[in-house]
């Protein structure tokens, strides 16, 4: 269980990240001048589709202003800011990888929102919250790296109201041995893939009911051919995260989910009493 952490941890070590993000963000202009949510986006969702999966996901989970909504698995804080910044709600994240956290702390500071929106370093299969915390808990392209699915699950529901929203939007098992290496994982170690049918009933089983199930494969597929006519990626990217390389793990992932290999799923379940 600890191997499999530390692998996690060190796919996403960053190391120096926050300095190397204050010479990307150089160009748009001096630290004391405040940020745009909108223009981290490039580098700050980390997830298929980027931006508008953020927003299509926070449209489907019914998102408003008065609510407490936790993001776990939290990357660099793009989801969280997008969603404060858009909705006034107050935003948690929480993620495993202490540079992310740190980067996303910062990033936080330089939108300005640091009032709003806040990370915690912390395992999502031990949420440093009390039952009943939240009324809305995120979970972007981060099942993946987590093999006892049932556990997450179930620590989602304990940290929800009575009534809250679970939202989740992931890649999924399609057929076939997927390609290695992609954006969570350099290899098979780290990966914990689903089919989209097992996801579901793991979650089912944690006690959620389902409000919403929809297949965004083919919007996936849309969005990397997109990308790739469109040149270049804009800079800064999520390359001063994960590497050089990362062009290489989406190549991956857009050639698994072209193959049939991977699937993308975006879901939102309701989490019922507790004790009804
Ligand atoms: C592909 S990134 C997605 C980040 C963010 N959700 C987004 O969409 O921008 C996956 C993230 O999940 C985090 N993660 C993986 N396993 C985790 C765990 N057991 N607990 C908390 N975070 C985890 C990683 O550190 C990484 O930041």
């Amino acid at each position: 269980m600890t191997d499999v952490l530390d692998g996690v941890r060190d796919h996403y070590r960053a190391t120096g990240l926050v300095e190397r993000l204050k010479v990307a963000l150089a160009g748009f202009g001096p630290e004391d001048r405040p940020l745009a949510p909108q223009q981290l986006a490039p580098l700050d969702q980390f997830h298929t589709r980027g931006l508008a999966a953020t927003a299509d996901l926070a449209r489907l989970a019914g998102v408003e202003a008065d609510m407490e909504v936790l993001d776990v698995g939290s990357g660099v804080g793009g989801p969280a800011r997008f969603l404060a910044g858009n909705y006034g709600c107050h935003v948690t994240g929480v993620d495993l990888s202490e540079p992310f956290v740190e980067a996303a702390r910062y990033l936080t500071e330089r939108t300005g929102q640091t009032g709003q929106v806040s990370f915690k370093t912390a395992n999502a299969l031990d949420l440093p919250f009390e039952d009943g915390r939240f009324d809305a808990v995120f979970l972007q392209h981060v099942a993946m790296n987590i093999a006892d699915r049932a556990r997450l699950y179930r620590e989602i529901r304990r940290v929800l109201k009575s009534g809250g929203r679970f939202a989740t939007f992931d890649v999924v098992l399609g057929g076939g041995d997927p390609h290695y290496p992609v954006p969570w994982a350099r290899t098979p170690d780290t990966s914990f893939l689903m089919t989209a049918a097992a996801t579901r009933e793991a979650i089912e089983l944690a006690g959620f009911h389902t409000l919403s199930w929809l297949d965004d494969t083919e919007a996936a597929k849309t969005w990397f051919a997109q990308m790739r006519a469109s040149g270049p990626p804009p800079s800064p990217n999520l390359s001063v995260l994960m590497g050089a390389d990362f062009p290489q793990l989406t190549g991956n992932l857009a050639r698994n989910l072209i193959e049939g290999r991977l699937g993308i799923l975006s879901a939102v379940f309701e989490a019922p009493p507790i004790n009804p």
